[in-house]
């Protein structure tokens, strides 16, 4: 069972407590969004997961393993796939290039046999390459395969990093943001994915989301976080009513994104709390 689970998760900054003993679980074949204003600390819960920061304390396990002290291509390995919050792609490689590179941990001929192409090694690539081309299509990028990815746009680019992320063939799926800075038609097309992700491949899916429409919509359970700390945690609809997270949103908080630190940087327009949040 694909289950994953945090308990007591805490990560400390110099000076700076971004988690504070935090704890939810992603039930197999689910949707679980995590929500909270700009720096409550989304993207450091997903950075432990994958490996990029280390827990200062608490614990995180995915199908009976132990994450908190693996690297990130070990996490990888055991079927745990992640985009970022800002595209992550090598730009100047095309489509099909950037979703084999996400195959990499599946390819068994070693990197002579390829490079000689043996028979073994060809047949290998032709396998993955088809198999590419059906995640391509999964997402709605076959017709950009063979075209580099810096001249696409930002709505593809976002598809495209799902695509690599799927193309780890992974039992869970971490997504920070996927709709921010996209227009209606592309955030529509995406959730339109995600959810195909979870019901046609059975994956489970950890959603960091700002669009409170796609929350509501795509999630099973929502955990609310607001200056590292869990402040509310159940069923969406429960969540959006629950007078700490209202108030959570409506202090408009911390947005001094002028502070934050590390690879995320601020968000891009449009995904800022509150935009598409249905006040009701
Ligand atoms: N590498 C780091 N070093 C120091 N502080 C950090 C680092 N990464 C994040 N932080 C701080 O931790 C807090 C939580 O940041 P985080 O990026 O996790 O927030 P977030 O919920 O993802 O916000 P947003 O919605 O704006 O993406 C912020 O105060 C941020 O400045
Ligand atoms: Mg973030």
């Amino acid at each position: 069972m694909s289950e994953l689970t945090v308990t007591g998760l805490t990560v400390r900054f110099a000076g700076l407590t971004a988690l504070d003993d935090v704890a939810f679980t992603v039930a197999p074949g689910s949707v679980h969004a995590v929500i909270g204003p700009n720096g409550a600390g989304k993207s450091t819960c997903f950075n432990v997961l994958s490996g990029v920061y280390k827990a200062t304390e608490g614990s995180v396990r995915f199908d009976g393993t132990e994450l908190t002290a693996l690297r990130p291509d070990k996490i990888a390995a055991l079927g745990v796939a992640r985009t970022f919050q800002n595209i992550a792609l090598s730009r100047n490689l095309t489509v099909e290039s950037n979703l084999m590179l996400g195959r990499h941990r599946l390819t068994k001929a070693g990197f002579v046999a390829a490079g000689l192409r043996l028979p073994h090694a060809c047949r290998e690539d032709a396998r993955h390459r088809a198999r590419v081309r059906e995640i391509a299509r999964f997402v709605g990028v076959e017709e950009y395969l063979a075209a580099p990815v810096a001249g696409l746009s930002y709505g593809v680019q976002k598809r495209l990093e799902l695509a690599r992320a799927l193309a780890l063939e992974p039992r869970l799926l971490l997504l920070d943001e996927p709709v921010a800075g996209m227009n209606g038609a592309e955030r529509v097309r995406m959730a339109e994915v995600i959810r195909r992700a979870r019901a046609d491949l059975g994956v489970s899916i950890l959603l960091v989301e700002h669009d409170m429409g796609m929350v509501m919509r795509l999630a099973d359970q929502v955990t609310v976080l607001n200056f590292g700390k869990r402040i509310a945690s159940g069923p969406p609809d429960e969540v959006q009513r629950d007078p700490a997270v209202i108030r959570a949103y409506l202090g408009g908080a911390h947005t001094e994104t002028g502070a934050r630190t590390g690879t995320e940087t601020g968000a891009p327009p449009g995904s800022q709390a509150g935009t598409e949040e249905e006040k009701a």
